[in-house]
């Protein structure tokens, strides 16, 4: 990956040894010190845990500035995107560098549609699974199974097949997985439906009644998938990158991936919102007394959706998803609709909670998303599973860029160790 080239230095000073180590800046101005020649050069490593201040790489693909509340893919506002573009755009446009043209955007639809049925022998998978299998250990289990059918075409180097097979089945293993859990056949997909449209269809036909996909619904569901569909070198994206330096390939790398979303401080805050926004109302609906729970000292209960690691200002994603919350609100069931009022309460109350404003802690992604889910008719328990079918693309993007960059090494951080030092080793009756 080329690097701007500049003649900036930092100089370091490690135990009285003054270094020279080179500036890299990225096309938005971003500043990194370059420090691969730090240890070899000084004996010191960077500490840094959970990575708040180390660029992993450089990536062309998704521009943040948390302190402005900017998200860009491959340079495009993410407002643009979410209100003109469609999921299947976004994802091409985040796996090929560009927005594609009519044909272009044809031809890989076409693709995509045409893989969307799975092996026959692989739906007997699905029912290895206990009912009540959480959709996410599912989906992972069931991605790194997938690989199991294309261990030819593993060997040779046809990544492209890959990534639209994993594209367009995605949507046909987190839909058949949902009718697993409630005891209903799968329902295979329909290639003349839209992406959307036709992982409602799998999710919400049965073989007995057809459903009719409504476009309101639909067209909500891919802005949500195009909000999820990269977010540049979160935990799982990360994952991904890292189990992929190692030389596995896609399907394992996207697996482990797919595990790191499920935690409930990543993609599982969409499933704990919904489940917080329930138990207060179920507690008689006291915003203002969750909040105070929250900014407790010694109470580890968290406002669920709040807060981010890079955004310091506002999510943007989360302001998008406010806004289609208001605009669906007259199509919503009453469940969503009064769990959305508690969840305007809360944030009204937060944002003015001297706690979360020196904090800097405001709604993310997940705060309005599941309740969107909810108004899909999205069980809660498939929330996170949703967040990886939007999250396919990017996962997939960071993959190939990761392989196409010549600087690429298998990722392995170091450590301070601060165990004992060393001590001999006694047989087991001389031991106190
Ligand atoms: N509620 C109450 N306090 C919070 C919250 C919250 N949601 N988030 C952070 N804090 C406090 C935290 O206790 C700490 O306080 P103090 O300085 O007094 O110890 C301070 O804010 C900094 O928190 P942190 O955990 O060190 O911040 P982080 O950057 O490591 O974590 C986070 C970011 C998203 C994990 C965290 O804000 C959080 O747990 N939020 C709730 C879970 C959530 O909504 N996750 C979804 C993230 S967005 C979707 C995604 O990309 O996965």
């Amino acid at each position: 990956m080329e690097t701007t080239s500049t003649s900036l230095k930092a100089h370091v000073e490690v135990m009285g040894r003054i270094v020279e180590l080179p500036l890299v800046v990225g096309t938005e101005q971003e500043v990194a010190i370059d420090g691969q020649q730090l240890r070899s050069e000084t004996g010191a490593i960077l500490l840094d845990p959970g990575f708040g201040n180390t660029g992993a790489c450089m990536s062309k693909i998704t521009f943040i500035d948390g302190e402005r509340g900017i998200l860009r893919y491959r340079g495009y506002p993410i407002e643009e995107l979410a209100s003109g573009a469609g999921f299947l755009e976004v994802a091409s446009l985040l796996i090929h560098g560009e927005l594609p043209n009519e044909a272009e955007f044809a031809a890989f639809e076409d693709e995509v549609r045409h893989h969307t049925m799975l092996h026959e022998n692989y739906r007997r998978f699905f029912d290895a699974l206990p009912m009540d299998a959480h959709p996410m250990p599912t989906c992972a289990a069931a991605i790194g199974a997938l690989s199991t059918f294309y261990q030819g075409d593993l060997a040779r180097d046809d990544v492209r097949t890959h990534v639209i097979r994993l594209i367009a089945k995605m949507p046909t293993i987190v839909a058949y997985s949902y009718k697993h859990s409630i005891g209903q056949p799968p329902v295979y997909p329909r290639n003349d439906l839209g992406y959307a449209a036709n992982f409602l269809h799998m999710m919400f036909s049965t073989p007995c009644e057809p459903y009719r996909v409504d476009s309101v619904k639909a067209r909500a569901l891919e802005r949500l998938l195009i909000l999820h569909a990269d977010h540049e070198q979160n935990c799982s994206t990360s994952t991904v990158r890292l189990v992929g330096s190692s030389n596995a390939n896609l399907y394992a790398s996207i697996a482990a991936g797919i595990s790191a979303l499920w935690g409930p401080l990543h993609g599982g805050a969409n499933q704990e919102v919904i489940e917080m926004l329930t138990r207060i109302e179920a507690e008689g609906g006291d915003a203002d007394a969750y909040v105070a729970r929250a900014r407790q000292r010694g109470d580890s209960t968290r406002l669920m959706g709040f807060g981010h690691r890079v955004y310091k200002n506002f999510d943007p994603r989360a302001v998008l998803l406010k806004h289609s919350c208001s605009e669906l609100r007259d199509t919503m069931d009453v469940r969503s609709s009064r769990l959305l009022d508690i969840a305007f309460r809360l944030e009204e109350i937060a944002l003015e909670d001297d706690y979360f404003i020196r904090r800097r802690l405001y709604p993310n992604v997940d705060f309005y998303s599941g309740i969107l889910y909810l108004m899909l008719g999205i069980p809660v328990n498939l929330f996170t599973a949703m967040f990886a079918l939007g999250r396919m693309p990017g996962w997939i993007a960071h993959w190939l860029e990761m392989k196409q960059d010549p600087s690429t090494r298998i990722g392995r951080p170091r450590q301070i160790y601060v165990g004992p030092t060393k001590r001999p080793y006694l047989p087991r009756p001389e031991r106190s």
